[in-house]
């Protein structure tokens, strides 16, 4: 294989979700044709995975109705467990309402109160009414929005269908990206005076999981290989409400609009766990609660172990239903075959969301000066060990905004020249090394690692954890990692190598996977979503920190620790 495309752009924007196209449109409307920018996706642009988030943003727009940005502030920050920046937390709520109203310039259908108002939904953790929604669909609206209001500039090339395979730096700085151009096999370079990873989450990692195919860490992983740290991956939050069997978001907003959790004795359990919020506590509390109910047989027998509560939202009636969460109708009778307007759908914990991701500082700025992440991709922290619900959505747009003017200004004011003959040796060599496991011939079938590991992690690193388990996870993990090396390729073809691309997404979700147990066999403490049942308890004295684990040259793994930002409110005991 040799590399048989260099493209160059003033910005590479690697990920084409909700923050990669924020970040697009911020050069766009700001900077205009001056600043030429490269799209790379490894799906087609509405194919992201944030078109599938469901229940909506948060954002402080009543402050006349008693909403404030330090409420914002202090929910997030008491659902992180305190384990957020609490300085990147300020600039976030501070600049989410202005993201709300452009989206609604830029024409977003949000769902409106009878006052002709932007309506806004109760969500888990928020101590106000502030997620602001379009039906139960707000994912794909948000992007739909974006995407439009692209196409009003010139200043973009698209990349759709580029699998991108390592990250090449170069004295410390960004200086290309190798990808396969899936369409015709073709091996590329990408140079680019900058570069902003937004390529989402890993929550491939999981068998019942809510993500999308394609969420397999690519990003994280190939940062990591570069040599970029990574940031509190051990922090993997569970939905509370999966749909059993297959794991398909069941938004939040269903809580939101007033649904119950009940156990198989018609009880609303939550009672006993979080009196006050009850339902709506926050997503971590929630999700141990009916684990905990589970567990203590006062759950439903399910298939594949696959035990359940149900979540009842028989008492909204029919006319909500079809109003505020007509996706959740649908999914529920398509996927569970159940009405929700007559019948409780079965539900429990599912892989939703890492809280973790590629360190970054408050601006999204990687260690390496022209290497910026934003949104799931990132860890800049504002979630610290538990987001709540309806501020992922709001971080991408947050970040991507501000990634993407950074980008350009640093572009626009550094005199980069590209140095193809410089790197084009290193582009050559990760070519060959695309080739070597493209050539691969053993006898291990790379499936079927994949399918052990997701298996893997939902058994020994879910919601409950303790030490023994993760410690023999890791040995698997390792063990996988050497059955990688003996895989087989089938398809030896170039074109639409489905069979090379899952192979490389395996390798990554391999070395992800490392990272998540490693930093969660470390943490001796319960914090967030991180519950060890032999440390139940937090533990501000040794944990109140930042994990930051990098690569080392051989290929293992080292975990360092960095201060947590508290600024504004010191730790106290989180209850609800
Ligand atoms: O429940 C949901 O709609 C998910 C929202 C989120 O993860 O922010």
């Amino acid at each position: 294989m040799k590399i048989s495309k260099v493209y160059k752009h003033d910005v590479i924007i690697l990920g084409a979700g909700l923050a990669g196209l924020r970040a697009a449109v911020e050069i766009g409307r700001k900077f205009g044709n001056r600043v030429d920018v490269g799209i790379v996706s490894k799906v087609q642009l509405m194919r992201a995975h944030s078109v599938c988030a469901e229940g909506g943003t948060a954002a402080v727009l009543r402050p006349e109705e008693g909403d404030s940005f330090e409420l914002h502030a202090w929910d997030t920050i008491k659902g992180s467990d305190f384990l957020a920046d609490q300085d990147a937390v300020f600039r976030f709520v501070k600049l989410m309402p202005y993201e709300i109203l452009l989206l609604e310039h830029w024409g977003i259908p949000w769902a409106r109160r009878k006052d002709g108002k932007v309506a806004a939904r109760a969500f888990g953790g928020q101590s106000f009414f502030r997620t602001v929604f379009a039906q139960d669909k707000t994912g794909f609206f948000e992007m739909q929005t974006l995407y439009d209001t692209l196409l009003k500039f010139t200043n973009y090339k698209r990349y759709d269908e580029f699998f991108a395979t390592s990250i090449i730096i170069k004295d410390g700085k960004f200086a290309g990206l190798t990808a396969i151009d899936l369409v015709n096999g073709e091996f590329v370079l990408f140079m680019g005076k900058v570069l902003i990873i937004a390529t989402g989450g890993a929550g491939r990692l999981y068998r019942f999981t809510t993500y999308s195919h394609s969420v397999t860490g690519d990003g994280l992983a190939m940062a990591f290989r570069a040599g970029l740290p990574l940031k509190d991956m051990e922090f993997i939050q569970f939905h509370p409400t999966g749909l059993v069997p297959s794991g398909i978001l069941i938004t939040e907003g269903a809580r939101g609009e007033g649904g119950y959790l009940r156990n198989k004795f018609g009880e609303r359990f939550m009672e006993r766990y979080a009196p006050s919020m009850m339902e709506l506590a926050p997503r971590d509390i929630v999700s141990r609660s009916i684990m905990t109910e589970i567990e203590e047989g006062r759950g439903f027998e399910g298939p594949e172990g696959l035990d359940y509560v149900h979540l009842d939202l028989t008492h909204l009636g029919k006319e909500k239903i079809l109003e505020r969460l007509p996706l959740i109708r649908e999914l529920a009778i398509k996927f569970a075959g159940v009405d929700p307007i007559k019948e409780p759908i079965p539900i429990r914990p599912v892989a939703h969301y890492s809280m973790g991701g590629i360190h970054t500082d408050i601006d999204g700025r990687t260690p390496v000066e022209n290497i910026f992440a934003a949104g799931e991709a990132a860890c800049v922290s504002i979630h610290g060990a538990n987001r709540l619900g309806s501020n992922s959505t709001a971080e991408c747009l947050v970040w991507g905004r501000i990634t993407g003017e950074l980008s350009a200004e640093y572009a626009l004011s550094h005199d980069i020249k590209f140095r193809e003959d410089e790197i084009l040796e290193e582009a050559e060599n990760e070519a060959k090394r695309i080739e070597g496991i493209l050539n691969k011939d053993g006898d291990k079938n790379p499936y079927e690692i994949r399918n052990e590991l997701r298996k893997l992690m939902d058994t020994h690193v879910g919601v409950f954890r303790t030490g023994e388990k993760l410690e023999e996870a890791l040995r698997v993990v390792k063990n996988l990692k050497e059955m990688f090396k003996n895989i087989k390729i089938v398809d030896k073809d170039l074109r639409w190598n489905t069979d090379l691309v899952s192979a490389l997404e395996t390798e990554n979700l391999l070395d992800l996977a490392e990272v998540v147990i490693l930093g969660a066999l470390m943490r001796e403490e319960s914090r967030g979503s991180h519950f060890r049942r032999d440390f139940p308890y937090r533990d501000d004295e040794r944990f109140l920190k930042h994990t930051l684990a990098y690569r080392n040259e051989d290929g293992s793994v080292r975990i360092e620790y960095i201060p947590v930002n508290i600024t504004y409110w010191k730790p106290v005991e989180r209850k609800y």
